[in-house]
């Protein structure tokens, strides 16, 4: 496996809309194993291909406190959703931001799996808001992008100041 580089917004490349994947395959396997790895590196609860400069709908999430639970979602729709609730994020895209955003509640998603079989998953809390988050990069959405144009333009600031810092 390997660690893959995470795209940094603003990159331009987050913005590109992900395609389903036609047929999963070893090579699908082998990219979802080395966003895992990625992920639990970083470390991050969530990551889409989106951010590892993969055009391809696929997914990793492990809100486990023991990352031990991974969810991979190839090809995700939203079936359903309900309720509302408002809850911070953060990206792995966006180091160092955190924003309240309102989001679903509950959720019902139908995927396939790493074998390429279709499941049903129900989810709520903090999974529902990581599924939403992470199928808005499949389409090309950062979540800062939710917020007022002078949030986000103190955002670019910040994280300008910050690359310059550590470069
Ligand atoms: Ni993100």
């Amino acid at each position: 496996m390997a660690i893959l580089k995470i795209l940094q917004y603003p990159d331009k490349r987050l913005h590109l809309v992900a395609k389903p994947v036609q047929s999963v395959t070893a090579a699908t396997r082998k990219l979802i194993g080395d966003m895992a790895e990625t992920m639990y590196a970083a470390p991050g609860v969530g990551l889409a291909a989106t951010q590892v400069d993969v055009r391809e709908q696929i997914i990793v999430i492990d809100i486990s406190e023991t990352h031990d639970d991974l969810l991979v979602l190839i090809n995700p729709e939203i079936l359903a959703s309900s309720g509302e609730v408002d809850r911070e994020e953060g990206c792995l895209s966006v180091p160092g931001i955190y924003e309240e955003l309102r989001r679903a509640e509950r959720i019902t998603v139908r995927a396939l799996d790493t074998q390429g079989e279709s499941f049903t998953l129900e989810a709520e809390g903090l999974l529902a808001t990581c599924v939403q988050h992470e199928m808005d990069h499949l389409k090309g959405k950062v979540f800062v992008e939710y917020l007022s144009q002078l949030k986000q333009s103190r955002i670019r600031a910040k994280l300008n100041k910050h690359r310059r810092e550590t470069m």
